[in-house]
């Protein structure tokens, strides 16, 4: 939580969130308890929107934030988050 909010403030310096490398292994469990339900399974999108081709900092944001319909996600660290874009990036690559 603490390095997530570290990123977050240095975002202004820096274009891109610098997220610890993700594994895609453990993003594909968290991605499907806490974003499929509303994203589907192939991230192509339900209830919410279609999630493909998203930047890094985009994701992130929504994920700690919420918006809209959309819950925030306070318990994920930012190696979770990492975790679900590196999932994210493989649905990308299917
Ligand atoms: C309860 C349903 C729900 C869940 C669960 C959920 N989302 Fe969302 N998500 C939404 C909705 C609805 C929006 C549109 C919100 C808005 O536009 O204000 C959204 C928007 C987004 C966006 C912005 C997409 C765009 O087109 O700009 C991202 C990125 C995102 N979600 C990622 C995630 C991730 C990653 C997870 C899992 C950690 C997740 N969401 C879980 C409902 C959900």
């Amino acid at each position: 939580m603490i390095s997530l909010l570290f990123i977050l403030a240095c975002g202004h310096e820096h274009p891109d969130v610098e997220l610890p490398e993700g594994d895609a292994m453990l993003g594909e469990e968290l991605y499907f308890t806490s974003c499929s339900g509303c994203h589907s399974t192939d991230g192509t999108g339900g209830s919410g929107p279609n999630l493909l081709n998203q930047t890094d900092d985009h994701i992130v944001d929504y994920v700690q934030n919420g918006s809209g319909d959309m819950p925030a996600f306070p318990e994920l660290s930012a190696q979770d988050i990492a975790d679900i874009i590196a999932h994210i990036r493989v649905l990308e690559s299917e």
